[in-house]
């Protein structure tokens, strides 16, 4: 056990002596999930590297990481280079806000999105589903994250304001260019700040009003009973506790949070999930098998989901090696320690599932591709799974998230086959989300499907 104290108080958290000072930088932009897991495997759970001119701790053991999400939440807190980027998209929703407004829109939203309320969704997740997958043999080769992304977009939308994207061109176009932006703000280290009047900045600012006012328009009809739904936003519009309801600009705001992070981590575990099938076909086969006997070729009703349960394995495997959110920040309030290590106030903290997830210390051949580790009766590690992160800010969508995978996973497997063009090259990069690196295209080729009971 390494000696994290001294007579002087803690120590430091352990830094890498493989790279040089500059080094470590110019890697970290190029690769930060390389560098990242380098870092632990050769400093352990909690270490430190150099984050342009400042040095951030890395985080990625389960007893570190409940540390920080949970045991002592009340000293770590959101980090301001991520809500300072994001306010201007999300305001101040349930992803940015914190303190006494996070704890009143938790308790008010949270109800909202639990796993019983989820499954009357189930038809309307589907028949999107089906719409898409039927679409895709005839667009030939198509890029296979785009693709993910619409899909999610129609569900959400329907979900959400009982509305479809399709023919809705231009929010699709504006609300996919704000991702854009979003990510560079990530993942550039030099970004021009808004106030600088620069082509993209303006197209961003032109995005952002059409979309809360879109926002605004829909919220506005349903309070004023103009409109109605059996969806998300009516949920949110007559949600109240003893303040009252939320009032117009925190439903906005609201509104844009869900909505975009139901589509962005959604679509990229969905990608994960057909890209690990593509390459694992006797994973895919297994799961054709459970379908076949299930459903025979009809679409999953809520009642078929307790008897898919291999399918349900499958998007949960795919979400520990492909963790959709690989990384998120935090930042010390005070000084304090993690793991036993000295943390100064004001660090930036990187909890990073991704590299628990991949760690040889927690999931025996942790590259191997294996859903039988979430086979019934068996769970990972404690702590050491959290693909929906963990304590007061954990993913308010999470049982919303596995249904839908499930549901994609049971329908793709059973319809036909995602060929991934030149799939071997595909790598995963940190884009804010987990996103592949560079385009990747694929080719849908629809199968008949074995009769129930044949
Ligand atoms: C596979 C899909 C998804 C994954 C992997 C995922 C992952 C996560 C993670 C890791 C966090 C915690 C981040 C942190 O602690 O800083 C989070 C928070 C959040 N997620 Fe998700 N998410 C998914 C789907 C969804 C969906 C479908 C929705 C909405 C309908 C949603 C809404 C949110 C919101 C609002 C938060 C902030 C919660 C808070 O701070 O109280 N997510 N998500």
């Amino acid at each position: 056990m390494m000696d994290r104290g001294s007579d002087s108080g803690p120590m430091h958290p352990p830094r890498s002596t493989r790279f040089a000072p500059l080094g470590e930088t110019i890697t970290m932009m190029r690769d930060p999930l390389a560098v990242l897991t380098r870092l632990a495997a050769e400093c352990g759970p909690v270490s430190e590297f150099r984050a342009g001119p400042s040095r951030a701790v890395l985080v990625a053991g389960p007893d570190e990481i409940h540390e920080v999400l949970v045991t002592k939440a009340e000293e770590f807190g959101r980090a301001k280079i991520m809500t300072l980027g994001l306010l201007p998209v999300l305001g101040y929703g349930l992803v940015i806000s914190e303190g006494d407004l996070h704890q009143r829109q938790r308790g008010l939203i949270g109800p909202l999105f639990t796993p019983r309320l989820m499954t009357r969704y189930v038809d309307t997740i589907a028949g999107h589903v089906r719409t898409h997958l039927e679409r895709w043999p005839a667009d030939g080769r198509f890029d296979a994250l785009v693709a993910m992304q619409r899909m999610t977009h129609d569900i959400m939308s329907d979900l959400f304001a009982g509305e479809s994207l399709e023919g809705n061109e231009e929010t699709l176009a504006a609300v996919t260019r704000v991702f854009d932006w979003e990510i560079r703000l990530m993942t550039r280290p030099i970004v021009a700040p808004l106030f600088v009047p620069t082509r993209r900045n303006r197209q961003f600012l032109r995005d952002i009003a059409f979309i809360r006012g879109r926002a605004g328009d829909l919220v506005e009809a349903r309070r004023s009973g103009a409109t109605t739904g059996d969806d998300i936003l009516q949920g949110l519009v007559e949600a109240r506790d003893d303040k009252g309801d939320m009032g117009f600009d925190q439903l906005v705001d609201e509104t844009i949070n869900l909505w975009a992070s139901g589509i962005e981590t959604s679509s990229d575990a969905q990608f994960w999930t057909a890209y690990a099938l593509s390459r694992h076909p006797e994973v895919a086969e297994r799961a054709r098998a459970e379908t076949d006997r299930v459903l025979g070729g009809r679409a999953p009703t809520a009642a078929d989901l307790a008897d898919l349960p291999y399918c349900l394995q499958v998007f949960k495997e795919a979400m520990r090696m492909y963790s959709p959110a690989p990384a998120f920040m935090r930042q010390a309030l005070c000084d304090t320690t993690i793991g036993g290590f000295r943390v100064g106030r004001g660090t930036v903290v990187f909890v990073a599932p991704y590299v628990m997830h991949r760690s040889p210390e927690y999931f025996a051949r942790p590259l191997a591709f294996d859903p039988d580790r979430f086979a019934p009766g068996r769970r990972p590690p404690r702590h050491a799974y959290l693909p929906f992160g963990s304590g007061r800010h954990v993913c308010v969508g999470s049982s919303l998230a596995l249904l839908e995978g499930q549901i994609f996973t049971a329908m793709l497997v059973s319809s036909g086959t995602l060929h991934f063009l030149d799939g071997a090259s595909v790598r995963p990069s940190l884009q804010a989300n987990l996103r592949p690196e560079g385009k990747v295209y694929a080719r849908y080729e629809a199968h008949d499907v074995a009769p129930v009971g044949g």
